[in-house]
């Protein structure tokens, strides 16, 4: 697989096969993705791999408790622009109608945000954490890191699904895990493992920006 399929490959599953996944094959990965670029070569990104009974406890402790409130960190904001508010809302519509889910039905689509916890059956489950006082740019920097594990993924068969819900568990997973709330601010989980192509939900189209109105070519 070269670059190109890798990242056409990739899409967020939602709907794993309960099938075990090699962690010799996800050290490989992370062991490769210590290369992704970061300012300053700062390499902020921190990570707890879960799998077997430790990741069934932590999914069980984030089941037995309620979402914090705050979360670890606002990640809707831009929702206040009706640009982005409406990105979200296309979202909602295709992920959900892919499974005949219907916009007014906020129990069942309630029920389905919550697969979160479980990431969607993924047996591996990646926590990303780093320290509280990295800035914007250790942040995108941590992005570039997630991505390149999530192709390096791609080109060992597994699919993968960011979950920055788990903001919503942050202390709870925290506490699991043996991080420090006080020290670290978790980001997101990634979900990992062989994703169910016959599901409906890993097949919806996904809508993108023309490159036109993403990119300008000055010369
Ligand atoms: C940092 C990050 C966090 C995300 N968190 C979630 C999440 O919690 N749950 C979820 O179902 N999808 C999550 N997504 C997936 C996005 O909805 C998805 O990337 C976007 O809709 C584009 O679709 P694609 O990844 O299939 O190309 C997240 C994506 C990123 C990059």
């Amino acid at each position: 697989m070269n670059v190109t399929e890798a990242v056409a490959a990739r899409r967020s599953t939602r709907a794993f096969l309960d099938k075990p996944v090699d962690l010799a094959v996800i050290r490989r990965i992370l062991d490769k993705a210590r290369f992704a670029p970061s300012g300053c070569n700062f390499q902020p990104w921190r990570g707890t791999v879960l799998s077997g009974a430790k990741l069934r406890e932590v999914q069980d402790a984030m089941s037995a408790s309620q979402p914090q409130d705050p979360a670890e960190y606002s990640w809707s904001d831009p929702e206040q622009s009706p640009e982005h508010l409406g990105r979200l809302k296309e979202l909602g519509g295709l992920l959900y109608g892919s499974m005949g889910i219907e916009r007014g039905d906020k129990d069942l689509r309630e029920e389905f945000a919550r697969q979160n916890i479980r990431s969607f059956g993924a047996p591996v489950v990646l926590m990303v954490h780093f320290e509280r006082f990295m800035g914007p740019p250790q942040w995108s920097d941590v992005g570039m890191w997630l991505q390149t594990i999530m192709l390096l993924c791609q080109e060992e068969g597994f699919d993968t699904c960011p979950q920055e819900w788990m903001a919503m568990y942050a202390r709870v997973i925290k506490e699991q895990i043996g991080v420090s709330d006080e020290e670290q601010i978790l980001f997101c989980g990634i979900a990992i493992g062989y994703g169910d192509h016959s599901a409906s939900v890993n097949h919806f189209e996904r809508p993108r920006i023309a490159l036109d109105d993403q990119v300008r070519f000055l010369s």
